[in-house]
């Protein structure tokens, strides 16, 4: 047993898994190890100093097998601790990883990215942004904009009405800003503005309680609906990425606009997916049309001295269609997985 010894103890100095040096410390010290096995075995010898002989010399390599496995243990469970250390280790001074190497934490919601792009396609072009408030009054959502009392137009604006005012009211569409801005502003003027509008609609695939406008206004001397015509294909052109993209001005009526149109954009269905630019289909995207004078009377503008045109659009409407949107909804769940397949760029 002496003679193994050696054997053993180079069998323990390399092994270096924890898990490996306790099953080599069983299968030897053990109770049914070989030096175990080896001491009971001193029983069957004949002579008490063979028993005694071969008991001191089974007990000192015991012993040493014992001193053996605990250093090794102790080095392997020193290393260990050393790596994990390593591993774990922080240095508090390094820069923080840049949010696109870890993920980005945010994006541009759809709805935003939509605003901001038709937002720059007017600034661009002259407009100033205009404001107005979301409780309103009844002459600036309806009377000034040539919808008297009784009008049937005023029952197809589901209108939400304050509690305990009732001439007040969630404005039903950004043309109160036309109205509102011609009370501070006289023309010529070309202004934008974007905001909420609040309407008592069923809630489904196409249709909120609450969305946005885009409302535009144009007043001069000269203007005509060749202008408008003009500035509304531009636009289309440069919202859908499509060079003369076919668009339609198909007469409509609207109280504040004479004559009025609704632009639609030319568009086919193709393998399920819509495709704006070309066939035969036609979507509708806006509606617009020359400021009807009684509104410029309303307002205190000569309609014989200045004229203009006007526009509006949905644009929870427009991102549906430029993404390709099927549920409004979507556009409010607030689902991280949706908002990260259609949301612009993470910071
Ligand atoms: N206010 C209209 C609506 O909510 C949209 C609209 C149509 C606005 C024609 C305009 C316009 O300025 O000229 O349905």
């Amino acid at each position: 047993m002496q003679s193994q010894l050696p054997i053993w103890i180079d069998q323990i100095t390399k092994t270096t898994d924890l898990s490996q040096l306790e099953a080599l410390k069983a299968s030897l010290l053990g109770k049914s190890g070989e030096v175990t096995q080896a001491l009971k075995g001193l029983a069957q010898l004949a002579s008490i100093e063979e028993k005694k002989a071969k008991g001191a010399e089974i007990n000192a390599v015991r012993d040493s097998l014992a001193e053996a496995f605990q250093n090794q243990i102790q080095i392997l469970e020193a290393k260990a601790i050393e790596q994990k250390l390593n591993a774990e280790s922080l240095d508090v001074t390094l820069p923080s990883p840049s949010f696109t190497q870890v993920g980005a934490i945010g994006r541009i919601h759809p709805l935003t990215a939509l605003k901001e792009e038709i937002s720059d396609f007017f600034q661009k072009r002259g407009f100033t942004f205009a404001e107005g408030p979301e409780v309103d009054d009844e002459w600036h959502n309806f009377d000034a904009l040539n919808i008297p009392a009784h009008h049937p137009a005023r029952q197809n604006h589901d209108t939400f009405f304050i509690e305990g005012h009732p001439t007040h009211l969630l404005r039903t569409h950004t043309s109160t800003v036309q109205i509102r801005s011609l009370a501070t502003q006289k023309p010529p003027l070309r202004l934008i503005s974007v905001g909420r509008v609040y309407r008592s609609d069923d809630l489904d695939a196409t249709h909120t309680p609450m969305f946005h406008q885009i409302e535009g206004l144009v007043l001069d001397k000269d203007i005509n609906m060749g202008h408008l015509k003009g500035l509304i294909r531009e636009f289309c052109s440069t919202l859908f990425g499509v060079a003369d993209v076919p668009v339609r001005f198909r007469p409509s009526f609207f109280p504040f606009t004479e004559p009025s149109a609704e632009v639609d954009i030319a568009c086919t269905k193709k393998d399920g997916k819509l495709v704006i630019g070309k066939g035969g289909d036609w979507l509708e995207l806006l509606g617009c049309g020359m400021v009807h004078p009684n509104v410029l009377t309303n307002c205190g503008v000569d309609p014989l001295e200045y004229q203009g045109f006007a526009f509006g659009m949905g644009l929870e409407r427009l991102c549906m269609i430029k993404n390709g949107i099927v549920d409004i909804r979507q556009l409010y769940d607030g689902d991280e997985s949706w908002l990260k397949h259609f949301g612009s760029f993470g910071f």
